[in-house]
């Protein structure tokens, strides 16, 4: 065994200078435990057959060979290990270098490199290089499957993308998923199923308007980004967004609005403020007021004779008169206009409790 080792490396040194010359090919090893077959032995060339050369076969020592026959090229490629041809075509004599890839070692042959040679039966010298994964953190951290944009803009993504996991997806619109919910990334990095789908939502038709009417064509259901404008008919105001909008979950962007009713002014024989103005209702067109139209009006004074005021704001048609007013009659406001509550002078402010 000794000698046989000792000869092996005699044959890699002497592969390294490339020396063909006779005196210093090994002889050959009677026992070929990585060679199947030696071509025929010689000492010179007249001892081979026509286009063969008595040349050095690495362990197989001189040997009838055809230098023109190629070794296998190229390799089949390898996840674990690169090759690359040393010698500019891969004939007998080439060499060639096999190196595990960054991230993978050999331990069991010693070296993450090793050189072949083309031998005279067609084959590389020596074994295959068995590198195995290197166990760093930068390793595993790319040992992970990817996720394309569409499917990270559509999902919600729990779960660990790294090889021998699993993901759960959920739509980002809360639409309901169409495939799998679940994916499991593999050992080549690849998922186990295709990415699913999130449904396609519709919007339901939205309540109706009371006194409103919308501005679009009346549907079964609404594509997602259906704008639908709103109006209200004359006298009625617009309580709300004038416009809603189908969103992607299937809900619109806001409820419908109101159309909201005007009020009249509950008060005939008495001025009362509106819009920072005081005036007599039955000089206000129609004697109303819009929807959220603040009405001031005013009450007398318990014991003096002064008055104070009180608001009122009109919603959706009802505006009430505040529980200190009191209406003048007919007679008051006829024969004595100028003592009417609205027209006598105002409290002191410490006067009004
Ligand atoms: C990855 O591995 C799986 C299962 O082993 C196989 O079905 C699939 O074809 C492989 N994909 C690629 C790109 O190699
Ligand atoms: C739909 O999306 C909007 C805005 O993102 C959100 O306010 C609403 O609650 C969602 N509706 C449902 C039913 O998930
Ligand atoms: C009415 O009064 C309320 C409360 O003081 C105020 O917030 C609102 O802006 C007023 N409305 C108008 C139309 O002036």
């Amino acid at each position: 065994m000794d000698s046989a080792l000792l000869l092996l490396f005699l044959w890699a040194l002497m592969g390294m200078v490339s020396l063909q010359s006779s005196e210093r090919c090994p002889e050959r090893l009677q026992e070929q435990e990585r060679r199947k077959l030696c071509p025929r032995s010689c000492r010179s060339d007249k001892d081979c057959a026509s286009k063969r050369q008595c040349l050095c076969d690495g362990q197989c020592g001189l040997s009838c060979v055809a230098p023109g026959r190629t070794c296998p090229w190229p390799l089949p490629l390898s996840e674990t290990s690169e090759v690359r041809l040393l010698s500019p075509s891969p004939t007998f004599s080439a060499l060639l270098e096999v190196r595990c890839r960054p991230g993978f070692t050999s331990p069991s042959s010693g070296s993450d490199v090793t050189v072949r040679r083309c031998q005279g039966d067609r084959q590389w010298s020596g074994d295959e290089l068995i590198c195995t994964e290197t166990r760093s953190p930068e390793r595993t951290s790319a040992r992970m499957c990817s996720l394309p944009t569409e499917v990270t803009d559509t999902f919600s993504i729990h779960g660990d993308t790294s090889v021998g996991s699993s993901i759960h997806y959920s739509c980002l619109s809360g639409a309901g998923i169409v495939g799998t919910s679940e994916n499991f990334c593999q050992e080549n990095r690849t998922w186990l199923f295709p990415h699913p789908t999130c449904k396609r939502l519709f919007c339901q038709p939205p309540q109706e308007v009371k006194q409103g009417y919308v501005v679009a064509v009346q549907k079964a259901e609404y594509e997602v980004g259906f704008d639908i404008h709103y109006l209200c008919r004359k006298n009625y105001l617009l309580d709300g967004p004038q416009k809603i909008t189908c969103l992607s979950n299937g809900s619109w962007s806001a409820s419908p609005p109101h159309c909201r009713a005007r009020c009249v002014i509950p008060a005939e024989r008495s001025r009362v403020v509106i819009g920072g103005i005081k005036r007599w209702p039955f000089d206000i067109t129609d004697a109303v007021v819009p929807h959220g139209e603040n009405v001031t009006f005013f009450c007398k004074h318990p014991r003096k004779h002064c008055s104070f005021t009180a608001a009122q704001t009109c919603f959706d048609g009802k505006l009430q008169t505040p529980a200190c007013y009191l209406e003048p009659t007919w007679l008051q406001y006829k024969l004595f206009p100028h003592r009417l509550v609205s027209e006598i002078e105002a409290c002191e402010p410490g006067d009004v409790e």
